[in-house]
């Protein structure tokens, strides 16, 4: 198969929408991460995913629709669920809750559990490619599992051309870290992975505080595996003096020595986490392209927006 990046126009997500109605594959781009969607009511289209990516069938998929009302078909969404997602769909948020039997999404897409994630995504494109198919699009984040998310068109090429029919490209992703996943799948709520809305929003809009699932629980994210973004080289976290010479991920205010070259880039120079996200992991597959053994990454506040991104680098540094 050909390298197929083709921009947004009208035609080209027919043509994706097509796709994905004849059982291929199509990555798109969403407000997060660019997406690698098959129809999630078609189970040999959903096992194409797991193939193109290599994902471990273990880990299920989140099925992507329009809205709430298109969301209610497949899962029992609780008062709190009903109430997040009034607040923040569309956007990058995930709700994982117990799946309806018989709901018609194929088995694959929750990879055996009882339960559903359900997001609907912001972007344009997602928002049209998901109405010109009539479809509720499963999609991971569309890389080479374990390899560091996609943020552009060309990120996607790089890990999947061959595997997917269409990549349709929408430029850069405006959050650049995946969705904030919580789970209701009980009374309580959890955060099954921080994500491009602060738990802090999520928290105001629940009234009451956000636990983590205890790590290797059964409730925990099955894909929250600890070793994932992994570049190439060893991420080095928390460094505030870089070797010499060793490529370095810089965030805030550095002195005059500090600026910007080929191998030292600044997250955010002025300490922004929101640009700090939608720059990692174009800056860490940037880096991880000069091919040093290390990587230096500065502090980053674990506050806010600082929580996914801390998280995402936990993972990508994290031994394997
Ligand atoms: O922003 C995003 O969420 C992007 C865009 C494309 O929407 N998607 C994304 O998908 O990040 P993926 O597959 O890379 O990550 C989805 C995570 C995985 O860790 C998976 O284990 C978890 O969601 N997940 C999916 N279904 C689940 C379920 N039923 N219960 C618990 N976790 C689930
Ligand atoms: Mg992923």
């Amino acid at each position: 198969m050909a390298v197929n990046i083709i921009k947004n126009t009208p035609s080209a997500i027919d043509r994706a929408a097509r796709a994905l109605r004849e059982g291929g594959l199509a990555a798109f781009p969403t407000e997060t991460v660019y997406g690698l969607g098959a129809d999630a009511a078609n189970g040999v289209a959903v096992a194409r995913i797991f193939a193109a990516k290599g994902r471990p069938r273990f880990n299920p998929l989140i099925v992507h629709v329009a809205g709430l009302d298109a969301a209610t078909p497949f899962a029992v969404l609780n008062e709190q669920a009903l109430r997040l997602a009034e607040a923040f769909w569309p956007g990058p948020l995930t709700l994982v809750a117990p799946r309806r039997s018989g709901c018609g999404l194929s088995d694959l897409v929750s990879a055996g559990l009882d339960t559903v994630a359900l997001r609907a995504p912001a972007h344009d494109v997602a928002q049209a490619l998901i109405r010109a198919s009539g479809l509720a699009i499963a999609a991971p984040s569309a890389n080479r599992s374990g390899h560091v998310s996609p943020t552009r068109a060309e990120h996607v090429a790089a890990d999947l051309a061959g595997r997917v029919e269409v990549i349709l490209d929408g430029g850069p992703c405006a959050a650049g870290i995946e969705s904030t996943i919580v789970g209701l799948m009980e009374e309580e709520p959890l955060l099954l992975r921080p994500g491009a809305i602060p738990r802090e929003r999520i928290e105001a809009v629940l009234g009451g505080p956000l636990r983590r699932p205890a790590e290797n629980g059964a409730l925990h994210a099955p894909g929250g595996l600890t070793s994932h973004y992994a570049p190439r080289a060893v991420l080095r976290l928390g460094v505030t003096a870089p070797e010499p010479g060793e490529p370095c991920l810089a965030f805030g205010a550095v002195g005059g020595a500090g600026a910007p070259t080929e191998s030292r880039l600044n997250l955010s120079p002025s300490g922004s986490l929101e640009e700090a996200a939608a720059n990692l992991f174009a800056f860490l597959r940037a880096l991880d392209a000069l091919g040093a053994p290390s990587i230096a990454v500065a502090p980053i506040p674990d506050v806010g927006l600082g929580e996914a991104i801390n998280d995402r680098l936990r993972r990508a540094a994290a031994p394997r």
